[in-house]
């Protein structure tokens, strides 16, 4: 799979140590609330476990599948799932988690079907990556771990045809 790779970017030493200080400020921040982390699968999962564990807060972890349509390595923008598979979440404040910011169509379509339809007490968000780009819909992460060039990148639970996801680096794809 490292063979695959045309560099890497963030070994795994620099992530964990990012994570600690992602963990702190989610921490403070959430002190005394109740707290539901919901993991966007499958892209979070990795990141989820790593950054939960450096939490020491009495939260409640729900996931969330979602189906992003793709051609290629480009969103097509059509984004679905299924809010009824969630818990009754509005006592309590939602922190979406995804992997990666990209085309802002994933963490868009989740964010609006929250406030309008699950009606938690806060929804705010978590990405470990976020590409400097335009987005396609105007939203913001409120907790980013690394930002990243326009560039498609695999590992630390990223795919790319569902292989990559079980690298502990995270690294861009070699073209072809
Ligand atoms: P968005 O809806 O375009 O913001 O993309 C969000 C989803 O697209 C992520 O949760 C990933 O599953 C996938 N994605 C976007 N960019 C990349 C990438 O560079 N590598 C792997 N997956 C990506
Ligand atoms: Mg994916």
């Amino acid at each position: 799979m490292y063979g695959d790779l045309d560099k890497v970017l963030f070994e795994e030493e620099e992530i964990a140590a990012r994570l600690d200080g992602l963990a702190s400020e989610i921490t403070a921040d959430y002190q005394g609330l109740d707290l539901t982390v919901i993991a966007i699968l499958n892209g979070s999962l990795i990141f989820m476990a790593d950054l939960l564990r450096r939490i020491p807060l009495p939260l409640q972890l729900d996931c969330l599948r979602v189906r992003s349509y793709y051609s290629g390595m480009v969103s097509t923008g059509q984004v679905t799932f299924d809010p009824q598979t969630l818990p009754d979440l509005r006592d309590r404040h939602v922190l979406l988690l995804d992997d990666i910011l990209d085309s802002g169509h994933t963490l868009a379509a989740i964010i609006d079907t929250m406030r309008t339809q699950v009606k938690p007490l806060s929804v705010h968000s978590c990405v470990l990556l976020r590409k400097m780009k335009q987005r396609a819909r105007p939203v913001e992460a409120d907790y980013v771990g690394f930002d990243i060039q326009d560039e498609f990148v695999v590992g630390y639970g990223l795919d790319y045809n569902e292989k990559y996801r079980n690298l502990s680096v995270i690294g861009v794809l070699r073209q072809e």
